[in-house]
């Protein structure tokens, strides 16, 4: 404040106490003196978010453009241990994109699990079956704290099933499942909430990926949708290639990042610096990570703890959980946040560790590696359950009488104290703001280039489609070759019309649920990251595969139509054809709404045939329309099956005049098509009803998986 009085000049004490600015400048004032001044010393949180958040700055030097080289700052006397490992590389960010340091804080996260069986089903267990155990609510976190300071690179380590993932799902606000979650996370003493992810980066360990993008196409994509809209498309090319050069995949840059067993691609090692690349893409000020190395070599396992903490020497905070660092890797954490039976076993920095555990008697031998000796210390072992437990209580409940954890917990509870306007409303100036990074527009742009590539490169997708069309065409066409029209030939008639509709149906309804709900996760992923919008989403596939399923229809059309010679008149092929993509169209949004509301592929997949087939029995081919039970005749109003039979043989046998009628005996004779179409039970009178129909399914269809899948990436907390 006494700047303000005597007027220096510097930027960031302009701003009024209420900004979250204001808490960074009074409590890293002397970091940021210290550490922070490598790039743009006078850039401020306050800026930084404003822009994170969409809002215009005021004037000055806009952030993200170039400034004039600076010269390279002195080295300094680092006294403060939080810089261990310099090279005098700073890494990334050639690009201005550097963010003001961020302090995150947790304080007595709880995390319970519901138990197996609830309710009813609970009640009756126990009643029934005394000898069961009965599921109890299970506590995986039980009041842990923690603070992240900037520069700082903590490494969250534990045994398996510690409860690492579980913290770090709900320190970034992602999808805790039944979990029920209490405590309280900041960042500079703000409550985020959702909004965590505008300053924040999540480094899952879950790989999702299109396997047919290339590494450069995959970050291309992330670096037009995720950077801030006044960054110009150089800069962004720019910040691909810079980031390509930071996580050494130049190499790799054109190669196909592909999916163990079906396209061969990217090796785990480079997935994984992929990942990290399109989550550091932003400069996020904060980074988690759930084991980035695992299933890394020991060199690529390095390189990204080495980039990672590059990073922190720039001035971001780090939050990582790791599985096994060697020695190496293990010297380039600064703090240690050792986690057991959902407890903290310690929490501090690196140095003192083996100190604090030696004290309580638990001495690692020489030639160890230490990080494996305290995971061991803090292990549950199957066959000495009671003892081990006893152990970690012991280690926990020392440690949380050790002066350590006062004086974290003062430290993270000071955050937590202050209640300015901006922690009153959660996300503080992010609130309001628009989350996504670029417009409408251009997310359905990028989302429709993106699935372009895929789907020429995807086989199955295009190529495939289309030989099954011909093949299938060709083989039908063959089998009903050049049709004459006669008494006899009615029926084959009618059942290759009824043949082509059902192929279309199933098969379209079929691939587009599996196609969609095998994305669906990808998409819950890159929309909670706010790369992009359900709609966009929504309409971009729609987009694409509405050309790719109607040329498939089209072409097994025309080849059936004219092998058969269904009828020798180009405006009832075009009629044809016409009913026959209305029905392609019907059964994409059909599909679609299998496709979102399935919990899995699985089961979208397995939903086809009991949805289609009661639809296809009462189109009027099995069943007569007029010998349908009443009580059951609600189904044939869903069909669109019925629908598109009826329109199709009613344009098939409406000019046919005249029928030789040569049979004898009782047999039924037809002396015209008006005759055939009233022996289905169909009416011409039906047609345009039918037409708007069909348009009211599509239409119903659309909405409700738009709202639907609107609603699932909303709410939908699954654990992921
Ligand atoms: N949604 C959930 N419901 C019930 N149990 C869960 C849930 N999520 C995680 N768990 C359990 O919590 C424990 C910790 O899980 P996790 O955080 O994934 O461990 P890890 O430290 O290996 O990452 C495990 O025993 C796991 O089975
Ligand atoms: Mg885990």
């Amino acid at each position: 404040m006494d700047s303000q009085a005597n007027g220096q000049k510097a930027p960031f004490r302009n701003y009024p106490v209420s900004t979250l600015g204001d808490y960074v400048r009074q409590h890293n004032s002397s970091w940021r003196a210290n550490h922070y001044s490598n790039k743009q010393p006078n850039l401020e949180w306050y800026q930084y978010l404003r822009r994170q958040a969409d809002l215009e700055n005021p004037p000055g030097i806009p952030y993200g453009k170039r400034r004039k080289p600076k010269p390279k700052p002195k080295p300094q006397n680092r006294t403060q241990g939080t810089m261990l490992y310099d090279d005098g590389d700073l890494g990334i960010s050639k690009v201005d994109f550097t963010s003001p340091p961020v302090t995150l804080t947790w304080l007595d996260l709880q995390a319970k699990a519901p138990p197996k069986d609830k309710g009813l089903r609970r009640t009756i267990k126990k009643a029934l079956c005394p000898w069961k155990e009965v599921g109890e609510s299970k506590l995986l976190l039980k009041g842990v704290s923690g603070i992240a300071k900037p520069g700082q690179l903590v490494a969250i380590m534990g045994a398996s099933g510690a409860g690492k993932t579980t913290l770090l799902n709900i320190l970034t606000q992602r999808r805790p499942g039944t979990l029920k979650v209490t405590g309280d996370v900041r960042v500079n003493g703000t409550k985020m909430d959702r909004n965590i992810n505008r300053v924040s980066g999540y480094v899952q360990q879950e790989e999702l990926f299109i396997a047919s993008m290339t590494t450069r196409e995959h970050l291309h994509f992330n670096a037009m949708l995720r950077l801030n809209r006044d960054v110009t498309k150089e800069e962004r090319i720019k910040r691909v290639d810079e980031l390509l050069d930071f996580l050494n995949l130049k190499k790799a840059e054109k190669t196909i990042i592909g999916e163990p067993g079906r396209i061969k691609g990217l090796s785990g090692g480079e997935k994984r610096r992929l990942l990290f690349a399109s989550e550091v893409m932003t400069d996020p000020p904060l980074l988690f990570a759930d084991e980035p190395t695992s299933g890394l070599d020991g060199s690529m396992a390095f390189t990204i703890c080495d980039a990672m903490r590059k990073l922190c020497n720039q001035g971001k905070t780090i939050v990582c959980t790791i599985h096994q660092p060697s020695s190496e890797i293990f010297q380039l954490f600064d703090t240690l946040y050792l986690l057991a039976e959902g407890r903290v076993a310690y929490f501090g920095s690196r140095k003192k560790v083996e100190g604090f555990f030696s004290g309580l008697g638990y001495v690692a031998p020489d030639n160890y590696n230490l990080s494996d000796f305290f995971i061991q210390t803090l292990a549950i072992l199957p066959f000495d359950r009671e003892a081990s437990l006893e152990r970690v209580e012991h280690i926990c409940d020392e440690y949380e009488k050790s002066p350590l954890y006062a004086q974290h917990i003062g430290e993270a509870r000071q955050y937590h104290e202050i209640d300015d306007d901006q922690s009153n409303s959660t996300g503080g100036i992010f609130h309001s703001s628009s989350k996504y990074k670029s417009s409408f527009f251009r997310q359905f742009r990028w989302l429709l280039w993106r699935s372009g590539i895929d789907m020429f490169r995807n086989p199955f997708q295009l190529r495939l489609r289309i030989m099954i069309s011909i093949i299938l065409g060709v083989l039908l066409g063959l089998l009903f070759l050049r049709l004459q029209y006669n008494q006899l030939a009615f029926q084959n008639i009618s059942a290759i019309i009824f043949m082509l509709i059902i192929n279309i149906s199933f098969s379209t309804v079929q691939g587009t649920a599996d196609g969609l709900s095998r994305q669906l996760n990808l998409f819950f992923k890159e929309h909670d990251d706010g790369i992009y919008h359900t709609i966009p989403y929504f309409v971009a596939r729609f987009a694409l595969e509405l050309p790719v399923l109607g040329l498939s229809t089209f072409i097994l059309g025309t080849i059936v139509y004219w092998m058969t010679n269904l009828y020798n008149s180009a405006r009832h092929y075009f009629i044809l054809q016409g009913i026959l993509i209305l029905c392609t169209i019907v059964a994409m949004s059909v599909g679609t709404l299998v496709g979102v509301s399935a919990p899995s592929p699985d089961v979208a997949v397995a939903l086809v045939v009991p949805i289609v087939l009661p639809l296809l029995v009462f189109a009027g081919f099995f069943i007569s329309a007029k010998t349908i039970p009443n009580w059951l005749i609600w189904i044939k109003y869903l069909s669109w099956l019925y629908y598109a039979n009826e329109m199709a043989l009613i344009n098939q046998w409406e000019d046919v005049n005249s029928l030789e009628c040569n049979a004898s005996g009782n047999s039924t004779c037809f002396g015209n098509g008006t005759d055939i179409i009233n022996y289905y039970g169909f009416s011409k009178s039906h047609y345009s009803r039918n037409l708007g129909l069909l348009f009211a399914i599509f239409g119903t269809c659309t909405l409700l998986s738009l709202l639907i899948l609107i609603l699932r990436a909303k709410f939908q907390r699954k654990t992921g």
